[in-house]
């Protein structure tokens, strides 16, 4: 059965309908998105419907965390199939403001994330993004004020920064990672996967391969260095532009290293990110 969700794009609408939720005690789950809504998403989706009474999907094309370079304004919106998608899954309101319900004039606060959001992965490529994540992150947390909150683990880096983020300033939204979901072929599902050609769709898995390539030597006990150089070869060889691909701590997301360690048990997190054509991608697996 399919309803449609209350679409809410101001914040003392938002405010009322979710007091209302809250008087009759219903927990809320919060699923921040950008819109161009694919399955990924709707996974988050189901994943937010376990964990609370109510869920609320935002739909905010965030333009702080974009550089002037980027692709803010060829961004894909899909407004009305994100709606009609969201309607099938008993997705309680759409918050969707605009950019100036969001960033009224005279707006001049900027949160700063560092940790995570400093150990040279999306930071070194894409320096503006994790400071726009975050506080537009902030922002949806105190407007919606949700008991959790579900991102998706394809960005990983991005996960961890606003997990960090919001114990810090005790906003009291436990943070989730949703497994990623792929295509038949590997490739992980984006938004930005409709700016790949034809034959750039064709080529885009092998990011996925190369990544489980890797993750199975280093399982198999092979020193990171040359499973990494063995990944990277097969990327550049596919026609990509690698950006990185790095072994890091899943935690804090430090690198790892032959020498460090970083102990047996600890979790690692393999991540990579790589240009093909004009399209960035990025991905990453637990190892
Ligand atoms: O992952 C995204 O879609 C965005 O970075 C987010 C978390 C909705 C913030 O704008």
């Amino acid at each position: 059965m399919s309803r449609t969700p209350l679409i809410v794009r101001n914040v003392p609408a938002l405010r009322r309908a979710l007091d209302g939720l809250r008087a009759k005690k219903a927990s809320v789950a919060l699923v921040p998105t950008m819109g161009a809504l694919h399955d990924g998403h709707m996974s988050l989706v189901r994943q937010a419907q376990r964990r609370a009474d109510k869920v609320v999907v935002s739909i905010f094309v965030n333009p702080t965390q974009f550089a002037p370079t980027e692709d803010l304004d060829a961004y894909p919106r899909t407004w009305q199939e994100d709606v009609a998608k969201l309607a099938t899954e008993n997705v309680e309101l759409i918050w969707h403001p605009d950019t100036k319900a969001m960033y009224p004039a005279g707006f001049a606060t900027r949160i700063v994330p560092e940790g995570a959001a400093t150990v040279g992965l999306e930071d070194r490529f894409r320096p503006h993004f994790f400071g726009g994540v975050a506080t537009v992150v902030a922002k949806l947390f105190t407007q919606c004020r949700p008991d959790v909150a579900v991102f998706g683990e394809k960005d990983f880096q991005q996960l961890r920064v606003v997990a960090q983020m919001a114990r810090d300033l005790d906003l009291g939204v436990r943070v989730i990672g949703a497994r990623t979901v792929r295509e038949r072929d590997g490739l992980a599902r984006s938004s930005r996967n409709v700016y790949l050609s034809d034959e750039e769709r064709r080529v885009a898995p092998v990011l996925y391969q190369a990544l489980k390539q890797v993750a199975a030597r280093l399982r198999a006990g092979g020193k990171p260095e040359a499973a990494i150089a063995g990944g990277a070869r097969m990327i550049t060889a596919a026609g990509l532009a690698l950006d990185y691909l790095e072994l890091r701590d899943a935690e804090t997301l430090a690198p790892v290293t032959a020498s460090k360690g970083n102990g047996k048990n600890a979790a690692r997190r393999l991540l990579v990110a790589a240009t093909l054509g004009k399209t960035r991608l990025i991905d990453n697996i637990a190892v």
